[in-house]
């Protein structure tokens, strides 16, 4: 069994965690001058995560457990090590790192895989080279790499909008656990498809608003939250791939308190507050050949 500092690459001089993250819902304001568009959503980290080593090295390069992804500069935590190199240029000498990424977060599946594996790169970097960088720097390199990369960098529970990058910290109002079932449909979503496929003017004033808006004092009602949940790009998605809705479905037959997608799919999800119901929800859809996750709250 290797050590935790030990990647297939042999000891790391450094390791972060890359989690997933869940949308509590999602609903696009509108869109902005910069082409973007406005969001309001609770994002909410997940144990689901990738790994990320740091090895010394004669020269940068990335590697990759799962041989599908690009290695070279499309990649987002590439793109955040170079982004944070030019940063801290005059102030800390970094190292020739190799990064070595092992997945477990599925691609395109709307569970923030690569803005959570860029966000871990500027942690681990800013680690490594004796901390250079408060926060807000770290998160304004963040927005740069990519809209969800900011929330991805503090983790926890968050209400998030604007682009992405304005974060609210929340916490949940009481301590009872919360237990999510994912399934990953094997449907790869571009974001950029989601949102082009949007109709313009989305939004009018749902249950879900008046559930953020009296949010007070940064403490969420978990059970008031999953009653009003809403996701903007469910119906999109399904339209183009039913076994999403099926998958939704799945979940509601299975008791679950609340069954939806997340961020731009196409990862579906049930959540539960029976731990023994949402292992069970995932032992039979791996059964049934499905890629299922079952994972906890994470709040660092
Ligand atoms: O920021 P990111 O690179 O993840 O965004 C990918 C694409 O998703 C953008 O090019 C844009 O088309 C769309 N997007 C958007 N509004 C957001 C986030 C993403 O229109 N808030």
């Amino acid at each position: 069994m290797p050590r935790q500092s030990e990647s297939p690459y042999g000891e790391s001089v450094h390791v972060e965690l890359a989690h997933a993250k869940v949308n509590l819902g999602l609903k696009v304001l509108g869109t902005r001058e910069d082409g973007y568009h406005d969001i309001l959503s609770v994002f909410q980290s997940v144990t689901l995560a990738d790994q990320l080593w740091f090895h010394l090295s004669d020269q940068a390069r990335l590697s990759c457990s799962d041989p599908s992804l690009p290695t070279n500069a499309d990649n987002l935590a590439l793109k955040a090590l170079s982004l944070f190199q030019n940063e801290v240029r005059d102030r800390a000498s970094l190292p020739a790192l190799h990064l070595h990424l092992e997945k477990s977060i599925p691609v395109g599946a709307g569970l923030g895989g690569g803005s959570s594996d860029a966000a871990a790169t500027l942690r681990g970097l800013n680690t490594i080279c004796g901390q250079p960088l408060d926060t807000p720097s770290l998160l304004s390199l963040a927005a740069v790499v990519g809209s969800d990369v900011p929330f991805c960098l503090l983790e926890g529970t968050a209400l998030v909008s604007g682009r992405g990058e304005r974060i609210e910290p929340l916490r949940w109002a009481s301590a009872r656990p919360f237990y999510f079932s994912l399934v990953f449909p094997e449907v790869f979503v571009s974001t950029k498809w989601a949102y082009d496929s949007l109709a313009p003017c989305l939004t009018t004033f749902s249950p879900y608003h008046r559930f953020i808006s009296s949010l007070r004092g940064g403490r969420v009602d978990m059970t008031g939250l999953l009653e009003v949940i809403e996701n903007d790009f469910q119906s999109v998605v399904e339209r183009a791939n039913p076994i999403v809705a099926e998958l939704v479905s799945e979940f509601d037959r299975k008791g679950a308190l609340c069954s939806s997608m997340t961020g731009t799919g196409s990862t579906a999800y049930g959540i539960f507050d029976d731990r023994i119901a949402a292992l069970a929800v995932c032992d039979e859809l791996k059964a049934a050949g499905h890629r299922s996750f079952f994972c906890e709250l994470y709040c660092p």
